[in-house]
Order: C-alpha cells, then structure tokens, then sequence
C-alpha cells in the first residue's frame, strides 16, 4: 500500500543518513528510559472532547507523526495508519528526529499541564477559510421520560492567525484598525483580541508574576464560539460566501516571548534547555497559521512597558533598574550553556527589575523559525507601521489573504484615533539620555542578529535615535 510504503521509504532515508550504531544506541536509551511514557496518550475526557474522539488506535501511536502523515495523505487512509504496527512508526518518529515533539501524556497527580501532543490534529473542514472543524455533541433532555439522546454538529475552531508580538509596540491600535474588516470577527478574549492562552493560561500563569490552576485547551477553544456560533448558522442558511471569507484571530502581543511555562511540559522533564515550545505545540495541532509581528524599536519599548507595568515610576528609577537588569542578565548568560536557558527561565525574567529580555526579538523569533519557515510570519516595525498606515494595512491585508477594504472601511481605519498611549510616560517624562545609551549599546547584538535574520537593516533602528 501506498502508506506502507511511504513510510518505509521514509525510514529508509532516515536510516541512510543516521549512523547506525549512534541510532541505536540512543533508541535503547529511550527505550528503556520511557517505554511506555512516549506512547502512551493522555486519557484525561475534557482533551479528547475538544477535539472530537481520537481514532480506536490514536492512543498508540506518536500523533505528532500521525498528523504529519495525514497532511501528505487523503483523511480515507487514515485507517491505514492508525492500524500500523507501534513499534515502526515509533521508529519512524525517532529516525526523522521528532523524539521529543511526541506525546509523552501528562501526569494528572503531579498537576501536570495537558499533553497538546497528545491530541489527535483535528480534521479542519476545509470548506472554511478559518480551521474548524465538527464535532457531535449528544444532548440528553431532562425530561422525566428521557429522549433519545440526539446528535447535534458543532463547530469548534482555533484562530486563523496569531498577532504574536510585541506588548507596547502598538498591537491594539493595529487590531482596532483591521477589526473594521468585515471578514475579522474577534474572540471572547480583553478587546476581543487577547486570549492570553498560550503563554499564560495553559500553565496557570494569570498576570505577570501571579499563578492560578492550568486552563486546558477546551477553554482556548470556547473563546472562539463567537465565530463558530456565525459559521453554524451561514452553514445552516447556505451562505456558502462567509464559509470562505470569515476568520478569527488570537492577539496575544507575548506569546512570542512568554516561554517560562516550558518546564511544566512533559517533554522537557529534567531539561535543562527546552525541547518544546509553544511553536511545537501549535505545529501540532495547527493546518496553516499565520502570525504577524508589530516590534517597536526595543530601547523605547522597554521604557514604556516598564512605566505601563508600574515598576517604576521616573526616569532615574529606570536608569537604576536597567544597570541592575543589565548587570542580572549578563550574570545568567555567563554561566547559561546557552543563551536560551536565561531567554525562558521563569524565576530569571520573573526577579528582573526591567524586561530587557523581551525586547530582544531575535533570541524568540529564533525558536520560532525552527518550526515555522519565514512565509508564515508578517513582521513589521511599529515606526513603518505609524509612517505609512495605508500601506502597512494592505501588507497585513495580503498577508492574511483578504480582501482589500472598499475605500470607506480604509478611510474609517486610517481615520480612527490612535489608541496606544502610555500616560504614566507623559509624567515620568522621556528617558535619561545615558539611559538610552546605555539600552542601544546593550541591544546592539540583538538588533544586528535580527537585521541579520530579516535581511534588513532596517532592524538595527538607528533612525529611532529620536526622542519620541
Ligand atoms: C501498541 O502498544 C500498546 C501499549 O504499549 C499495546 O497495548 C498495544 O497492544 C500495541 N498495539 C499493537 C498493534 O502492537
Ligand atoms: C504520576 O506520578 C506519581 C508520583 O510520582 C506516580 O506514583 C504515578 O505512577 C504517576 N502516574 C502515571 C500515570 O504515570
Ligand atoms: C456526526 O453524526 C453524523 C450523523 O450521525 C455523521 O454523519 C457524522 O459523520 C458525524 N460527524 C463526526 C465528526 O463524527
Ligand atoms: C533558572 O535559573 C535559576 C537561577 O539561576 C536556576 O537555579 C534554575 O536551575 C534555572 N532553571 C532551569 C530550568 O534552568
Ligand atoms: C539629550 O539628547 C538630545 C538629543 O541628542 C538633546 O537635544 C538633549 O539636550 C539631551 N538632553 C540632556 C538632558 O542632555
């Protein structure tokens, strides 16, 4: 069969590539490390809700695979896969370098967070422009003499794209603006842009330093009923038009950068750098997202963002905090193996004065592009964005493959006020200017990494030397 063989035509790539003895070797170690660790799924209900009841066989086998293979194949073999012998496509998964982006199942008694890795990818219908997909849902009625219980179709849908970054560099101005297109419809999150899921929620973070319960995923899901709730019913009425045209989005401006929950993820138990991050967790479940960047020149974010935050209230407050964070940071990175282990640690960022670390958007956009290649991502800077508004509406407009507002929804776009504004900034009045010396020096590296990565010298921001 065509299946069968692809995979062992796969295997056999693998295997010609991989030094054989070295792959054993290591195969033994997982073995016998976690045998049943890495096959086993998550058997917690509320998971397998959310996504509709997994296959007979998904619980076996590494989805993260499976789903891999369900893109190069019609849904109809999806049998076939799934009855595939656990032993090979565990191998499978090892030869083509996937051992640690696989379900390992979370471990409820020690208040692990869910295993999104786990999840089977759901069957997007692909009659719609934004992933969804159905699920039946059994309604029982309360009546004395129960009802057969009836089957109802529901729709369960993840954003069509992810405004992934950057808190203060304007991101609710852009989402005020590109709201106005017919075709956005928001979510349940704050300004029906936030869901604040992914970097905070799904590991118990609820602000920048508090912790609650872990929400799962079914919660990130329900935040999206609003655009469900439109598609059921032009499903329903056979407005076949908005099927193609409506889309949702998740505006999230840190979750890019809020990595610090990784350590509560089962495959970075006893890591000391992480394996997976969010990215790999969205591959997993994702068809084909897109994420757009808004990034404000790094030196006066992190002026506004401190003042934003409260932790600090002047200029000089500032000036010590960034010679102490300065003095922090640079302590972590000496003695880190690798910058990313000082980038994600959470007692780290959480002790820092100021949010050095977050503005250093290349480190982040890094991990990112380890996973998604560079055509799903828009970066734009928040000084070209402010500059040329018209234009910078349209690069986002094509980007997410929409249509261009008629002239009266852009003349409303253009012409809604501003709506980024730090007022505590209007007291504490502008930064010293040793301070942003200090910053640009600091941030050289990353900007000249970041220019580096976006082949534009652009990102070195050295037209921002004003004060604004
Ligand atoms: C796959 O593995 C699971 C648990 O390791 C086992 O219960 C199941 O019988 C296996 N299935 C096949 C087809 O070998
Ligand atoms: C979960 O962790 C506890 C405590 O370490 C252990 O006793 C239990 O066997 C684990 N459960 C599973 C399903 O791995
Ligand atoms: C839901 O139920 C209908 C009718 O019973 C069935 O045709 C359909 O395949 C089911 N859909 C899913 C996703 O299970
Ligand atoms: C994070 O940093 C702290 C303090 O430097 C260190 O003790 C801890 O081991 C680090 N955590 C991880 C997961 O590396
Ligand atoms: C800070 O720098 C600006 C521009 O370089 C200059 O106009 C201003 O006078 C300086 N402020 C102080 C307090 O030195």
């Amino acid at each position: 069969m065509a299946l069968l063989n692809l995979i062992r035509l796969k295997l056999m790539q693998a295997v010609g590539v991989v030094v054989v003895g070295i792959a054993l070797l290591g195969l033994l170690i997982l073995i016998f490390q976690t045998p049943s660790q890495l096959l086993r799924a998550s058997s917690s209900d509320s998971l397998h809700k959310a996504v509709g009841d997994p296959p007979p066989m998904a619980a076996t086998l590494p989805p993260d695979l499976a789903s891999d293979l369900f893109v190069d194949v019609d849904d109809g073999s999806a049998g076939n896969m799934l009855s595939y012998r656990n032993s090979s496509s565990f191998l499978t998964s090892i030869f083509l370098g996937k051992s640690r982006a696989v379900c390992v199942g979370s471990n409820e008694t020690l208040g692990e967070v869910e295993d999104l890795l786990c999840l089977p990818k759901p069957s997007y219908d692909p009659r719609l422009k934004n992933p969804c997909w159905w699920e039946n849902i059994t309604q029982t009625s309360n009546a004395k003499v129960p009802a057969p219980p009836a089957s109802v179709s529901s729709l369960s849908c993840l954003p069509y794209f992810h405004i992934l970054c950057c808190s203060k560099s304007g991101t609710t101005d852009m989402y005020r603006r590109i709201s106005m297109h017919p075709d956005l419809v928001p979510n349940f999150g704050s300004f029906g842009k936030e869901r604040l899921w992914w970097s905070w929620y799904k590991y118990g973070y609820i602000g920048r330093r508090t912790k609650s319960t872990p929400k799962p995923f079914d919660s990130y899901i329900r935040g999206f009923r609003v655009l469900a709730l439109y598609l059921e019913k032009a499903q329903a009425e056979k407005r076949q038009k908005e099927l193609k045209r409506l889309i949702t989005l998740d505006g999230s401006p840190l979750d890019m950068w809020d990595l610090r929950g990784w350590t509560q993820l089962p495959q970075n138990r006893n890591l000391r750098q992480p394996a997976v991050l969010t990215p790999h967790l969205m591959r997993h479940l994702y068809r084909d997202p897109k994420f757009l960047i808004l990034a404000r020149d790094p030196v006066e974010r992190l002026y506004t963002a401190y003042l934003f935050h409260g932790m600090g209230n002047s200029a000089q407050e500032f000036h010590e905090d960034v010679e102490e964070g300065i003095a922090m940071f640079s302590d972590c990175l000496a003695s880190a193996q690798d910058r990313i282990e000082c980038f994600v640690n959470a007692s780290v960022l959480e002790s820092m004065p100021v949010d050095l670390h977050f503005s250093c958007y290349a480190v982040y956009f890094e991990e990112w592009l380890k996973v998604f290649p560079k055509k799903h991502f828009l970066f734009l800077r928040t000084e070209d964005y402010s500059n040329d508004m018209r234009n910078s509406l349209y690069k986002i407009f094509d980007f997410l493959e929409m249509s261009r507002p008629s002239s009266q929804d852009m003349k409303k776009m253009l012409s809604a006020p501003i709506s980024y504004h730090t007022q505590r900034k209007d007291v504490a009045g502008p930064m010293l200017n040793e301070t942003r010396a200090m910053l640009r020096e600091w941030f050289k590296p990353w900007n000249q990494e970041l220019a580096h990565l976006m082949k534009n010298k652009a990102y070195l921001w050295k037209d921002a030397d004003i004060d604004t």
